[in-house]
């Protein structure tokens, strides 16, 4: 890779809220949860599941979702699985670590997604007992996050970023 290549994409990467009505294949969609896959995770424990979700239960929950305005083919629903994160990091792993990774594997998604140009958009916004009925999730698998993704209909300004002096501090 290229110095600046990786910042490139990090740049580029947009969150889109208005999709091309266009199926995503199977090959790419395989190719984002591989860039999920290989995200790093609190021990290595791994204890997320992605649901990937189109058809009628999408739009089923799309009415529990305030935040999910767009019209993606397909979702990404990402879940934690408390049980595996308790047994095997115990508290810290469940209220803290696994939502940390379940942000990065997601970061990994969108980033993957856009430099095959691919949109995609986080989702916070949304009723967490009303996915877990639709998608009659086990108790053990909590939605913690939405991706929509989907084909780019158009690609928005980038909205402003605070600059690196406000961001950060540096120690010495
Ligand atoms: C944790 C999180 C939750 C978000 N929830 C929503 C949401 O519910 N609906 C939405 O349209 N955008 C949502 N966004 C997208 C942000 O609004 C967006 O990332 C931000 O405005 C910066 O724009 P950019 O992603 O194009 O750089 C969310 C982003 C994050 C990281």
């Amino acid at each position: 890779m290229v110095d600046g290549d990786l910042l490139k994409v990090i740049k580029e990467r947009r969150s889109i809220r208005d999709y091309k009505d266009e199926e995503i294949s199977k090959e790419s969609i395989k190719t984002l949860l591989e860039s999920a896959r290989w995200a790093p995770s609190g021990s290595n424990i791994q204890a997320w599941r992605i649901y990937v979700v189109k058809g009628d239960k999408l739009e089923s929950i799309k009415k529990f979702s305030p935040g999910l305005l767009s019209d993606p083919p397909i979702i990404f629903v990402m879940c934690a699985d408390i049980e595996e994160a308790e047994n095997k990091g115990g508290k810290l792993s469940k209220d803290v670590l696994t939502k940390m990774d379940i942000a990065i594997a997601a970061q990994n998604i969108c980033l993957q997604a856009s430099s095959i140009g691919l949109g995609t958009c986080y989702i916070g916004s949304f009723n967490k007992k009303a996915i877990r009925e639709i998608l009659e999730l086990p108790d053990h698998h909590v939605p913690e996050l939405i991706l929509t993704v989907g084909r780019p209909k158009k690609i928005p300004d980038p909205p402003k970023r605070k600059n690196l002096d406000e961001l950060t501090r540096w120690v010495e």
